[in-house]
């Protein structure tokens, strides 16, 4: 299972590095915006520095949402850096420009993905990745991780290359759950991996290695 930072934040994307177990990034418009990343050229700027920290691929959104400004701006970010994947909304005029960016080699992430169907569409259109948000569909009382099996199963039926990126992980249990269903990648906040660190018995067992070490020394 690969895991993203959901984060446009450089000083948790370098933690996250650091640790070792990063294989990409996922930001969006919001994200961005709450790191004070406005306007295209610090946007740009900022996706190129993202591609100096991580090793791995790193999702832009478009903002455009017609066929002809989705690929003119897909094009550019693909143009930016071969870790750029291209990031394009769940509507009509996206899953056109999926195509047409897949028929051309541009890699692409799916996102706002909330209905199996609209995976299954994105799947057909040759996607890299689909990114549905299961935080989002627990915040309205709605199973998320029942639409991560669901779309695994739909995957595997028809042997879709289409990556399963669990987004709007919340949470550790959000990736242990994911990754027993079979998501091939998850992306949350730092948080949500660093808490996979963490048990009190590790916790109290460690202090007592250490103070038994230094009883005898
Ligand atoms: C996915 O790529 C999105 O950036 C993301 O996971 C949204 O998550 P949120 O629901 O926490 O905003």
């Amino acid at each position: 299972m690969k895991f993203f930072i959901d984060t446009a934040n450089l000083d948790q994307i370098k933690e996250a590095q650091d640790l070792g177990v990063l294989d990409g990034v996922t930001t969006n418009p919001s994200l961005m915006a709450k790191e004070g990343i406005t306007g295209k050229e610090n946007i740009i700027a900022h996706y190129k520095k993202i591609c100096e920290i991580v090793d791995g691929d790193v999702s832009a959104e478009v903002i455009s949402t017609d066929f002809d400004g989705i690929i003119k701006e897909g094009e550019e970010l693909a143009k930016l850096h071969d870790q750029i994947v291209v990031k394009v909304p769940m509507i009509k005029e996206g899953i056109k420009a999926i195509k047409y960016f897949s028929d051309k080699g541009i890699r692409t992430n799916c996102t706002l993905v909330f209905t199996a169907g609209q995976a299954l569409l994105a799947a057909k259109a040759g996607a890299t990745y689909v990114s549905p948000f299961i935080g989002r569909l627990d915040d309205i009382s709605t199973d998320g991780l029942n639409l991560i099996a669901d779309i695994r199963l739909i995957y595997d039926n028809y042997g879709f290359e289409t990556q399963i990126l669990a987004a709007s992980v919340r949470h550790s249990m959000h990736i242990l759950e994911c990754a027993k269903i079979g998501a091939d990648v998850m992306t949350g906040p730092l948080s949500s991996i660093t808490s996979l660190l963490n048990h009190p018995l590790t916790d109290s067992g460690l202090e007592k290695f250490l103070a038994d070490y230094k009883k005898g020394n």
